[in-house]
């Protein structure tokens, strides 16, 4: 990627000129959204168009700041400086918007998007020194290796992961959960974990139940996987004392991998979410294999013995 040299304040801090601030009404933009940001997210071409799949991408990304918006705003209250991770950040899409929409006009509060392609996070760490976006990092690492890194702060307020792959969004769950996120706004990716699982194991689960009817063919052996995966993760939130709300993601018909799980911290940890979780564990033959991703479960049963 050519090197982008440092330049702040791109759209002359706030004092906006009319032909800007004509493009963005046209577009529909945010009132204050930074069109030299969209250009270099190539959400905007160079002369300030918008391509269909472009104006779908933003349109996505608005819909989940609407979600992600007021937890900021609440949780920036009283000074506190906002802390926010995001798992599998790809192109940074959402962090860069999330920034640029509130974080700039906040003058505080950080956010750090994690990333295991090299080239992407690289393309990330220029583009915010060029839009002098000082208060973002980039870390090329995997989501669970960035749960004990250093350069990480011990405690988040935030943490988003939006179609990370796989597992991906099981380790930003672990994450948030060793973090102690106020909140977590999860939109999972395909999984395949489960579904391995479960192939392992149908002949048995057929002989055993009907119930494994669910997955005996292989096209239903991927989507329920998907559908347990996802139950499983809002079960194990629960336990750990997150109030849970599952909704779909509107903007993105498009896709099958469309539901947002949000999760605010309460403190009330429900025993009966941890017993359904082992009881659906154990009804899918998955126990066995699954144990590991629930380890604060089995420290709470340690404790109780
Ligand atoms: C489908 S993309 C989504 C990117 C971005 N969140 C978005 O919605 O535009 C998933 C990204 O997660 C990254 N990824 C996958 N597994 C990861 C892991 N374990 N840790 C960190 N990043 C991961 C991939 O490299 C990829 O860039």
């Amino acid at each position: 990627m050519t090197k982008i040299k440092p330049q702040r304040d791109v759209n002359g801090a706030g004092k906006k000129q009319p032909a800007v601030q004509g493009i963005a009404e046209q577009l529909g933009l945010k009132p204050g959204q930074s069109i030299e940001l969209l250009k270099a997210l190539h959400i905007l071409t160079r002369d300030g168009k918008m391509n269909q799949d472009s104006r779908r991408k933003l349109k996505q990304v608005y819909h989940l700041y609407q979600f992600i918006e007021p937890l900021l705003a609440e949780l920036s209250q009283n000074e506190h400086t906002v802390s926010l991770a995001d798992h599998g950040a790809g192109k940074s899409y959402l962090g860069f918007i999330l920034y640029d929409l509130f974080f700039k006009q906040l003058g505080r509060g950080r956010i750090y998007g994690i990333e295991t392609r090299a080239p992407l996070v690289e393309a990330s760490q220029q583009l915010a020194a060029h839009l002098g976006f000082e208060r973002m990092a980039f870390l090329n690492m995997s989501v669970a290796d960035s749960t004990h890194a250093d350069a990480m702060p011990e405690r988040f307020d935030i943490v988003t992961a939006l179609h990370a792959c796989d597992t991906a969004t099981d380790d930003a769950i672990a994450f948030g959960l060793e973090k102690k996120a106020r909140a977590m706004v999860l939109v999972p990716c395909c999984q395949a974990e489960v579904a391995a699982c479960l192939r392992q194991s149908k002949a048995l689960q057929l002989s055993r139940t009907p119930l494994a009817e669910l997955w005996r063919h292989p096209i239903h052996t991927r989507e329920i996987g998907s559908q347990i995966t996802n139950v499983l993760r809002c079960l194990y939130l629960e336990s750990q004392g997150y109030q849970v709300t599952v909704t779909e993601l509107v903007g993105w018909e498009h896709s099958m991998k469309n539901e947002l799980i949000l999760a605010r911290y309460t403190g009330q940890k429900k025993r009966s979410a941890a017993e359904r979780l082992q009881q659906l564990l154990a009804e899918f033959g998955l126990d066995a294999s699954l144990q590991h991703r629930y380890p604060l479960l089995a420290a709470a049963d340690a404790k109780q013995a």
